[in-house]
């Protein structure tokens, strides 16, 4: 196996026409549209890395920092920015344009992780990412901090859940 590769490799654009009915009826995109679109941005570019199945195991957040609007494109660019073991960081950058004047307005950001999956089914290891501009040291540098709190999260969740439990409300 390569045992590393550069983030070029895994960098995936995919751009969209934003027409209904993936707008509201405040004539912006739905969230849950783009969310649809960076899971899907984000898991091509982890693939492009690991060359083999991945699944989401977890996105940090999206923040919608401005509305995507009907008529605009919406693009979507993301690349894996670190890499433990079997998991892979990839950030995602949402750039709408305004199809009539060309100006571009970063709409929201986020960082995903994706775990590579072997044929038996288990997690399994992927190559190590290498960093060469400027952007993509900044990202890899503060991944480490990142994955530490994702750790702290994924327990308190997993704390949750356990005293949640399965049953519905109408039943005894
Ligand atoms: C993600 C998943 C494969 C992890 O499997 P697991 O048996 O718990 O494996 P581990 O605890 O050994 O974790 C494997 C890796 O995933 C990482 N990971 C697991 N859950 C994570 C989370 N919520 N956030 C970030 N990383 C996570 C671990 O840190 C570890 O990384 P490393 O190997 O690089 O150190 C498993 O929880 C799963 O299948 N979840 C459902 C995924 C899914 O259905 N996604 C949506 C559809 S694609």
């Amino acid at each position: 196996m390569t045992i590393q590769r550069f983030v070029r490799e895994s960098r995936t654009f995919k751009a969209s026409h934003v027409l209904p009915p993936d707008t509201n009826n405040h004539d912006t995109l739905f969230g849950g549209r783009l969310m649809a679109h960076i899971d899907d941005v984000a898991a091509i570019s982890a693939m492009k890395h690991a060359r083999g199945p991945v699944v989401t195991a977890s996105t940090d957040s999206v923040d919608f920092l401005q509305p995507i609007r009907v008529d605009n494109e919406v693009a979507l660019e993301a690349f894996v920015t670190w890499t433990h073991n079997t998991s892979m960081e990839v950030f995602v950058k949402i750039v709408a344009e305004d199809l009539l004047t060309g100006i571009r307005t970063v709409c929201a950001t986020s960082f995903l992780t994706f775990v590579a999956i072997g044929e038996d089914g288990r997690p399994t290891p992927v190559p190590k990412v290498v960093p060469e501009t400027e952007e993509e040291k900044f990202l890899h540098d503060g991944a480490e901090k990142r994955a530490e709190k994702r750790k702290v999260r994924r327990k308190d969740n997993k704390h949750l859940a356990d005293m949640l439990g399965t049953r519905r409300p109408w039943e005894p």
